[in-house]
């Protein structure tokens, strides 16, 4: 695992945005998995403003979802397919027709999840994987003790992580109980996994992931096992390296 730390959110979006230029001028087509939160905001700016600026051609980019919530109405603005839809796919100037996910209001979830990880496969696999993490060190939705091996499935989020995204909604009751996540196994088939953390109150969880043993109760941990990983903090979320 190779670990990166940059003075600010703002070097670490730079940076990223970087390899995701380089990769799409190396492949034009490339399946880019994206995750949703605060963090990987600056990622998506800079990528942008390079598409913007001629700087990179995003025309045929691939664009596909980490996880989703369940129950929400596809239109609803906090859903994760409005959320990527609103700061990834249209600001690089991409259709719907270049953006895949799950359905999170489908009747059947279960069969929306094993849906999603054939179709993830069927497209010749993700190509790097944009990770955050949360404060209790799970990646998607996969909530500590989720299996390493798990693939896409219906999980029920802890109280922690409903409160830390309670501020997207307009109370805490609003946040969704059930999601569907990328499985940790399904998570690792990406052929470069790249996670952004930034500020001080992620730099236990981090700490834990980079340095810590190999565990599902610290499922970002997983990356220690993946060939390719990438781990970009700023200088606040590196402080218990
Ligand atoms: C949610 C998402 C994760 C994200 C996490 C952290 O739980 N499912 O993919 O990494 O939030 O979000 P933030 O970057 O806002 O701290």
């Amino acid at each position: 695992m190779e670990v990166v730390i940059v003075p600010d959110a703002r070097a670490g979006g730079e940076l990223i945005a970087g390899a995701l230029a380089a990769l799409l001028r190396r492949k034009p087509d490339a399946l880019l998995g994206v995750a949703t939160g605060s963090t990987p905001l600056p990622i998506y700016e800079a990528l942008a403003a390079q598409v913007r600026a001629g700087a990179v051609d995003a025309s045929r980019a691939r664009i596909c979802q980490l996880d989703e919530y369940v129950g929400l109405p596809a239109g609803h603005p906090e859903s994760y397919r409005s959320v990527v839809l609103r700061e990834v796919v249209r600001p690089l100037g991409l259709g719907e027709d270049s953006f895949m996910g799950p359905e999170g209001s489908a009747e059947d979830v279960q069969a929306a999840c094993e849906a999603y990880d054939r179709a993830l496969r069927e497209a010749g696999g993700v190509d790097l994987q944009l990770l955050g993490i949360g404060t209790d060190g799970h990646i998607g939705f996969n909530e500590p003790c989720s299996s390493l091996a798990s693939r896409t499935r219906i999980k029920t989020l802890t109280r922690q992580t409903r409160a830390d995204n309670a501020r997207f909604f307009d109370s805490l009751d609003e946040v969704p109980h059930h999601v569907i996540t990328q499985g940790i196994g399904t998570i690792l088939e990406a052929r470069h996994l790249v996670l952004l953390a930034t500020g001080e109150g992620k730099a236990d969880a981090v700490a834990r992931a980079v340095e810590g043993p190999v565990a599902a109760l610290v499922p970002a941990s997983a990356l220690q096992l993946h060939p390719h990983a990438t781990v970009v903090v700023d200088e606040a979320a590196a402080a218990g390296l």
